[in-house]
Parts: structure tokens; C-alpha cells; sequence
């Protein structure tokens, strides 16, 4: 009898451990419909979403054929109108550094990395994506009024990656007409 516990007592922390566990149960709860409930919202408001697929690109020829050649980066006008821009970011700067684009007209960014994993970011809008070398990160967005935005570099890349940043230039439709009308590509950096 002396060394049974107190029935009394046991059970009553018994009570007391079964509450606390309630209450952390609820409060680990809380904290996963919070999680669901951002990435709902991120998805619906800001058009956030994976890649929708895997493009792969050879890194080490990018600057001698095919599309991210120097001579075909920056703003492309497409047959239906769109507009596609291709960058290529390398330690420690995006070609073109300043990037033109119209408003108001559906844009696809086709970027791709010479050498590591870089950050692709447009101020002010829903683009936010890494570039890695050896695939092509693809965005479509539009924009809706004219205005400059910057282009950091947010994926630490090496000791000159806080140097790493661009320039979007948004120019209403007229005015980037003008400029596409006597460059096959486009771009503001000079
Ligand atoms: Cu490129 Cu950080």
C-alpha cells in the first residue's frame, strides 16, 4: 500500500498531460492551416506555381550556337505579338543588364545560367524563380502599366553576387513598337 501512488494524484496529472497534449495538438494544427492557407492565397492571388516543366540547355556552349547566343538575347516580337525575352545570367551580371518590354502585352522570359545557381526577380511583380545551369527557367507574365523595376540577383552565387542586378524598362506598346520597328533585338543596356 505504501509504495502504490496516490490514485488521487495520477490521475490528476494524467488529466494534465492529456490538456497540454490538446493543446499543442491544436496549436501544430493551427500552424498547418496557416501553411495551407499561404500557399493558397500565394497561388491564387500571385500567380505563384512551379515550373510546369523541364527544359535542359548544354551551359558550356550557351555563347557559341543556338538560342542564348549574344546576338539573339533581349526582347524579341513574336508573329501573334508576345513578346519573348531570353537573358543569360552569369557571375556577376544578367546580358542584357537593362531589359525593355511593353506594357500591357503577354511576356515570356526565357532565362538560363552560364555558370551556377542564380536568382531571377522582378521587382514589383509575381516573377521569382531560380536559373540554374544546364535548364532554361520559363515565366510568363504581362505588365500592366509602364514603369522601371529592378532585377536583383536573390540567390547567393559568390563573392559579387550583392553587385548582381539588372534594369526592366516597361514602355507603353506604341513606344516599344517604335524602337522593335529598327532592332530585330531589343534591349536598353548600351
Ligand atoms: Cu547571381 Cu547572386
Amino acid at each position: 500500500m505504501s509504495n502504490t501512488p496516490p490514485s488521487s494524484g495520477h490521475a490528476g496529472s494524467a488529466a494534465v498531460a492529456a490538456r497540454v497534449e490538446r493543446k499543442w495538438a491544436a496549436v501544430v494544427v493551427a500552424i498547418i492551416l496557416l501553411l495551407v492557407a499561404m500557399v493558397v492565397f500565394t497561388g491564387l492571388h500571385w500567380a505563384m506555381m512551379p515550373p510546369s516543366r523541364v527544359e535542359t540547355i548544354d551551359p558550356t556552349t550557351l555563347h557559341v550556337s543556338g538560342e542564348f547566343i549574344e546576338s539573339n538575347l533581349g526582347s524579341a516580337v513574336e508573329t501573334d505579338g508576345s513578346v519573348t525575352v531570353r537573358i543569360v545570367a552569369q557571375q556577376y551580371s544578367f546580358t542584357p543588364q537593362c531589359i525593355v518590354v511593353p506594357a500591357n502585352t503577354p511576356i515570356t522570359f526565357r532565362v538560363t545560367s552560364a555558370d551556377v545557381v542564380h536568382g531571377f526577380l522582378i521587382a514589383d511583380t509575381n516573377i521569382n524563380s531560380m536559373v540554374e545551369p544546364g535548364y532554361v527557367s520559363t515565366f510568363k507574365t504581362s505588365f500592366p502599366t509602364s514603369g522601371e523595376h529592378l532585377m536583383p540577383c536573390h540567390e547567393y552565387c559568390g563573392t559579387g553576387h550583392e553587385g548582381m542586378w539588372a534594369h526592366v524598362k516597361v514602355l507603353d506598346r506604341a513606344a516599344f513598337d517604335t524602337l522593335a520597328a529598327n532592332a530585330r533585338r531589343l534591349s536598353c543596356a548600351q
